[in-house]
């Protein structure tokens, strides 16, 4: 078996996204419609067995990095179950989760338990009408509860992903700084992706990195990058000078970091992914339930790997969105 997950323009892949479910509980805009989802009938999920089989595959190809994702990961019966397996396999030296939070204050202490320590949570706003707005649901209380929840057991690093549409999201920015800022939490500004169901991006609603830090340094203080970062991470990081606190920008629009991707991602109906915007996929649930032995599977893991292109292409006349939206893929 090979040891490492190569593409053709050498870039190793040791990051695998996982994600468990297309379902969520909120409907955010600039990922699900309000109404009418069609999710996948739970059939064709990949069951926790199926999951845990296929990583430990991927850890046997070098994949060191495993997050769970969704949908909303957490509406996964009984997540900490997968958790405890995940953070069992050898060779996985990471594991982390992003969740929208609304369920977190019930889940955070099993889960920790289950072994988990790193996680995201997804928040637009800290002003609850406005949450409301963005995600059609009234959760913003039990969202800032679960946070809490994961301070208080020892959850570390933790991390606020925020998706920064124009127009919309500007007064939110500062704000969302000053309370990591007050609580050891990075803010991670993700750049608004074409990824929504409803095909409402437009470059023009994309509130951009440059911006973000100019807002931020007019009213908190001077930013400087983050030195000796991982140059494979997606963030752009920086702290404050002050030395309190940092934030990091995904700008997938306007700082592409495709040279640098060593990602992976698996949907929650087994089908791999090469990229974000991947137009094709490769079924690894028709292999795993066809009795495909370990090598089988080990081979068209790297078959997409080598099939992998240099980029999305979001900046050019030529992009096309995928075929599914950020839900179904896996955030
Ligand atoms: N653009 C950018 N980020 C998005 N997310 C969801 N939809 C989009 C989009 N259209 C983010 C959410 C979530 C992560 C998995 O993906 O913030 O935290
Ligand atoms: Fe749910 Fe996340 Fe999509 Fe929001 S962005 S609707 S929390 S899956």
């Amino acid at each position: 078996m090979t040891k490492q997950l190569i593409d053709t323009f050498g870039r190793i892949h040791d990051n695998l996204r996982v994600s468990v479910t297309d379902r969520c509980n909120i409907r955010c805009f600039y990922c699900m419609p309000e109404t009418d989802v069609k999710f996948q009938p739970r059939e064709q999920l990949l069951t926790f067995e199926e999951i845990e089989r296929f990583v430990s595959i991927a850890a046997r190809l070098g994949v060191r990095k495993v997050r769970v994702t969704g949908g909303e990961p957490l509406l996964r019966k009984n997540l900490s179950t997968l958790i405890r397996k995940l953070a069992a396999i050898e060779g996985i030296e990471d594991l982390a989760l992003t969740t929208n939070g609304v369920l977190l204050a019930q889940q955070a202490a099993e889960l920790y338990d289950a072994g988990l320590r790193r996680i995201n949570v997804h928040l637009d706003t800290l002003d609850r009408e406005r949450f409301r707005q963005i995600t059609r649901r009234d959760d913003f209380d039990r969202v800032m509860e679960g946070i809490e929840t994961c301070r208080r057991l020892g959850y570390g690093p933790i991390k606020i992903n925020v998706v920064a549409v124009k127009n919309l999201i500007e007064p939110d920015i500062v704000p969302l700084a000053r309370f990591g800022r007050e609580r050891d939490i990075e803010i991670r500004y993700i750049e608004f992706m074409p990824l929504d169901a409803q095909g409402l991006w437009e470059r023009g609603r994309v509130l951009l990195a440059d911006d973000m830090i100019a807002m931020l340094e007019r009213e908190i203080g001077a930013l400087e990058e983050i030195p000796d970062r991982d140059p494979r991470a997606p963030a752009s990081e920086y702290r404050f000078v002050d030395g309190i606190g940092r934030v990091g920008f995904i700008a997938s629009v306007s700082r592409p970091f495709c040279l640098n991707c060593n990602r992976l991602r698996i949907t929650a109906d087994g089908q791999l992914r090469y990229c974000l915007f991947a137009v094709e996929e490769t079924d690894i649930r028709a292999l795993i339930r066809r009795q495909a032995s370990d090598e089988e599977i080990a081979e068209a893991v790297a078959g997409s790997v080598r099939a992998k292109w240099l980029g999305h292409e979001i900046n050019t006349a030529r992009f096309v969105a995928p075929p599914r939206p950020m839900y179904s893929i896996g955030g």
